[in-house]
């Protein structure tokens, strides 16, 4: 008994330990001495024989003070490993300096400590150092052993334009052309001025809409192609990224677009999901929340949201009451976050602030979640205060419809579920744990959705460089 009682203990200050561990975030001035003091003892520049591929730009992040420079990456997990780079101040290249640059795990953890991304291979990073005040790089070489990257080097300030700028999740496979519609439309009503999409794979419909917005001015469509093979002499000992990185490489790209944001806030969310304040318009709440206080992001907990009718079979009229299903778990949560303060976002929850002094806040308000087929949950559905526009929703819907109509040319073809019935099918064959599968739909599941769909591809050159 008492040798249990004394297991229970140690098992408890354990606990204790790790929660501590976990919670506390050194800066990363701090990290890069701590790191910079072990690489005396064991660091090694990391060679072309490590599996690693960047992000075709660096960037000069002057949030910071001192700025720092900021290199993305998708690798394996490095161990007192830095990357040796040459830093280059003029565009004819003759003045430059070398520096040793270290890198930490995006998500702290590495391999991922998210149990359905642990079994993938590649993690992002970032490698960083502070800049002095005479650098200001316009290139950077990176040397592994016998092979080289160039990055190219993009400026990141703190962000004065008021508005709300929208980043998406690469989009793969995407079907539900509907959700967009709304998405865009109530985003805009609260405030929103721009969206930012990465893209992979869509139907032909999904990819219309997507243009349509485009054409309008109102989202960026950036590629998100698949990631390149590693070099010859190397690719046979790894898996490849596009088979070992899926979910770890929607981080990576949620905190590239959050560096492209120009607006005062900014926010991560999927094409079904937006974040309404309980009264009034999102951009007029979160600034008066926000503006010149220490709360750098406003955290919105999910509601669940029935449509009558639904919009993928009839119109947008279910638009006007929705109504909201209770799930006996903790709600996912979601934010906005002030864009000039944030240093890396996670999924959820914002990882880390420029100013370690700021603070996430609940919102007074909803994320507003229309995810498809979840009536099919059957679940009790209540009656919420929360709608998806900030004033009368008639007119809203009507612009809808007639967006729809004119995005079609008035031939809307009938609604399929396949396409995401597929997927859905696909991605839950793989049970992470046991299988030590990475969930990489991009590359796990092409084939079966190639069987279902003709699906609009980015063809774009890839973003991420390893070298030659
Ligand atoms: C490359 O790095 C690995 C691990 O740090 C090391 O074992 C190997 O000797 C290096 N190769 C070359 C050619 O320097
Ligand atoms: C680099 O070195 C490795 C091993 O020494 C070799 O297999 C590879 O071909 C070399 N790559 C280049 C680009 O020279
Ligand atoms: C964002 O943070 C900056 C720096 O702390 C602050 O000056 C500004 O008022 C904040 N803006 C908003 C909209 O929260
Ligand atoms: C929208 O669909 C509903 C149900 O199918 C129907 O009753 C309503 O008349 C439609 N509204 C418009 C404007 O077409």
């Amino acid at each position: 008994m008492e040798e249990i009682q004394r297991y229970k203990i140690l098992l408890i200050s354990l606990i204790f330990v790790v929660f501590i561990f976990y919670f506390y975030e050194p800066d990363f001035e701090y990290l890069e001495t701590v790191t910079g003091i072990l690489s005396i003892v064991a660091g090694e520049p990391i060679n072309a024989s490590f599996p690693i591929t960047f992000y075709q730009s660096a960037y000069v992040d002057y949030r910071f003070n001192p700025p720092r420079l900021r290199i993305f990456t998708l690798n394996k997990c490095v161990k007192n490993q830095f990357l040796l780079a040459d830093l280059h101040f003029d565009r004819d290249i003759s003045a430059s300096v070398r520096k040793n640059i270290y890198g930490k795990p995006m998500e702290s953890h590495c391999p991922s400590a998210y149990i359905p991304a642990s079994p993938c291979f590649y993690s992002p990073y970032i490698f960083s150092i502070s800049l002095k005040p005479n650098e200001d790089p316009k290139k950077v070489t990176i040397f592994l052993g016998n092979r080289t990257v160039e990055l190219n080097v993009q400026k990141v300030y703190t962000k004065s334009t008021e508005g709300i700028t929208v980043c998406l999740q690469p989009v793969y496979y995407y079907s539900q052309w509907q959700n967009i519609v709304l998405y865009i439309e109530a985003w805009r009503a609260h405030g929103a001025t721009r969206f930012i999409v990465y893209f992979h794979s869509a139907t032909k419909e999904t990819w219309k809409t997507l243009e349509y917005y485009r054409d309008l001015g109102i989202i960026e469509i950036k590629p998100w192609p698949s990631f390149p093979s590693l070099p010859v002499d190397i690719a046979d000992k790894y898996p490849k990224i596009d088979d070992s990185v899926f979910i770890l490489s929607y981080f990576m790209a949620m905190n590239i677009c959050i560096l492209d944001i120009k607006t005062t806030i900014g926010t991560v969310a999927d094409f079904d999901e937006v974040m309404v304040p309980t009264n009034g318009r999102l951009l007029d709440y979160a600034t008066k929340e926000m503006a010149n206080t220490k709360v750098g992001a406003l955290i919105f907990q999910n509601h669940y949201v029935s449509l009558t009718p639904r919009i993928y079979t009839s119109n947008f009229s279910g638009v006007r009451s929705p109504k909201f299903l209770t799930f006996n778990r903790p709600p996912k949560v979601d934010y906005i976050f002030n864009a000039s303060t944030i240093a890396v976002a996670q999924v959820h929850v914002p990882d880390s602030f420029i100013d370690s002094s700021m603070r996430s806040e609940y919102a007074d308000g909803a994320l507003l979640h229309f995810r498809y087929k979840v009536e099919s949950e059957n679940l009790k559905i209540t009656e919420k205060p929360f709608r998806f526009f900030p004033d009368n929703h008639s007119p809203h819907i009507t612009n809808m419809e007639d967006t729809a109509q004119k995005i079609f040319n008035g031939a809307m073809l009938t609604f399929s579920s396949k396409p995401y019935d597929t997927l859905q099918k696909c991605v839950r064959k793989i049970i992470p744990v046991e299988d030590k599968v990475c969930r990489s739909t991009g590359g796990i599941c092409k084939e079966e959705m190639d069987k279902v769909n003709d699906w609009v591809y980015d063809k774009s050159d890839p973003l991420f460089l390893v070298g030659a």
